[in-house]
């Protein structure tokens, strides 16, 4: 007999992919004025005229890409009844961080794969007017969408070029509308306002969601992926407080309830309940903050590592100016420029900002009056795994090298 095997069970999910991003739900919730003015704007579609272009901003998981592919799928099930020639391409454009990479992509969601355009080697120009070629090859109308487009920076010519392809002459049997997605806010902003005009003729904003609309988005999904009663009381509210709290975020939400039911699953459990979540909920923040550390710069990371070193062998709170005193001496050990004690407190300001410390105000009266003083909010063994970077060059500080062994095998 193995230790250890894997059987089916079914004793909790109906169908747990219907969880997952990549699931595109049958009904729309919550999103009534968004969806209003979206279909507005794609009526001229349907009267076979020249399509809007379209900017939907908004920030993660508010919905943008999921009421696309719903009102989209809607229209080109409409455009058979209406006999419109209707084409739709949807690329994310994620990893791609110009213009030439996406007008690249797009002539290749056009092409079969024995006659895909490589990704390097081609003047812009020429890639251009191949894909105007593909546009008119397919003719009718064509909307294409362009997913997470806040990726391409600064490198915008194709939002400038697309828009005008038809009115520049560039395109004749074709109608082309474009659809922008942006996650950044700030990436409209920016926009150079001769792209900004042509590229946003219709703008539409997704606000997050609040804990209400949150619970009817989880309720709806709950009604699919699990079985009846699988849910115990509380947990969809606990579910969308999370996400409410995190920024309106419904992909939060969902990920939150699958994690819950997956704790629940693994106890062979028939009910997710708010233990789950609880559970689920710990780890989520403790990969969040771990990502947050991961992402911090070589002197915030030394200003961190200053504070864990120092609070291995100390229960109370370390007072600045013992952490610059440790972060000056683990400047010098990896050879990087000491900042000043003024610096570092802003730096250790912002790690407190991620969770990942938290500041403590003493008073000590005459003469040293107020200051601050830091403690870890989070596990050392964590926090030294998600540096591991920086330990491998500055090197294990002996006041913690007995615990470095132990987060070695938290980030293997
Ligand atoms: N109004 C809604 N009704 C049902 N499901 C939704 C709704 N809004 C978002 N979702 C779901 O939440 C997740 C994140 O939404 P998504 O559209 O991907 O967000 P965005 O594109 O704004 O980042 C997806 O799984 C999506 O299906
Ligand atoms: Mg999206």
């Amino acid at each position: 007999m193995p230790e250890i095997s894997f059987s089916p069970d079914d004793s909790l999910y109906r169908d747990r992919d219907k969880l997952s991003e990549d699931y595109t739900p049958e009904d729309i919730v919550g999103r009534d004025d968004e969806i209003q003015r979206y279909h507005t704007a794609l009526q001229p579609v349907i009267n076979g005229e020249d399509p809007n272009n379209i900017f939907l901003y908004g920030k993660t998981g508010v919905g943008k890409t999921a009421v696309t592919r719903y009102l989209l799928n809607q229209l080109q099930h409409d455009s058979e009844t209406y006999d419109i020639d209707l084409t739709t391409v949807e690329l994310n454009c994620e990893g791609l961080t110009s213009s030439y990479q996406v007008a690249i992509k797009l002539v290749n969601e056009f092409r079969d794969s024995d006659n895909r355009l490589s990704n390097t080697g081609h003047p812009m120009h020429e890639v251009l007017e191949q894909l105007f070629t593909e546009f008119d090859d397919t003719g009718g109308t064509i909307l294409i969408v362009l997913d997470e487009v806040d990726n391409i920076g600064d490198d915008d010519s194709l939002l400038y070029q697309l828009p005008r392809a038809r009115s520049n002459g560039n395109i004749e049997d074709a109608r082309l509308g474009v659809i922008g997605i942006s996650n950044d806010l700030a990436f409209r902003e920016n926009l150079r306002p001769e792209v900004k005009s042509s590229l946003a003729e219709v703008n539409i904003r997704f606000p997050p969601y609040d804990a209400e609309e949150l619970q009817e988005v989880l309720n709806q999904r709950v009604t699919v992926s699990f079985y009846e009663d699988a849910i115990a009381d509380g947990v969809i509210e606990l579910c969308a407080a999370y996400g409410a709290k995190d920024g309106g975020d419904a992909r939060k939400a969902l990920d939150l309830l699958r994690a819950a039911a997956d704790h629940a699953r693994a106890k062979d459990a028939t009910i997710v309940d708010e233990d789950n979540v609880a559970e689920a909920r710990r780890e989520l923040e403790r990969e969040e903050v771990m990502d947050g550390i991961a992402d911090l710069a070589d002197q915030h990371k030394l200003s961190l590592y200053a504070l864990v070193s120092l609070q291995h062998n100390q229960d109370d709170p370390s007072r600045s100016k013992d952490i610059y005193e440790r972060y000056q001496e683990l400047c010098d050990i990896s050879h990087h420029d000491a900042r000043t004690l003024r610096r570092v407190r802003d730096f250790l300001g912002e790690i407190e900002g991620l969770g990942v410390i938290e500041s403590i105000q003493r008073n000590q009266g005459y003469p040293e009056g107020k200051y601050n003083a830091y403690e870890l909010g989070h596990d050392e063994e964590m926090i030294l795994a998600a540096m591991s970077d920086l330990l491998n060059e500055v090197g294990i500080h002996e006041d913690v090298a007995d615990v470095v062994e132990k987060s070695d095998r938290i980030s293997a």
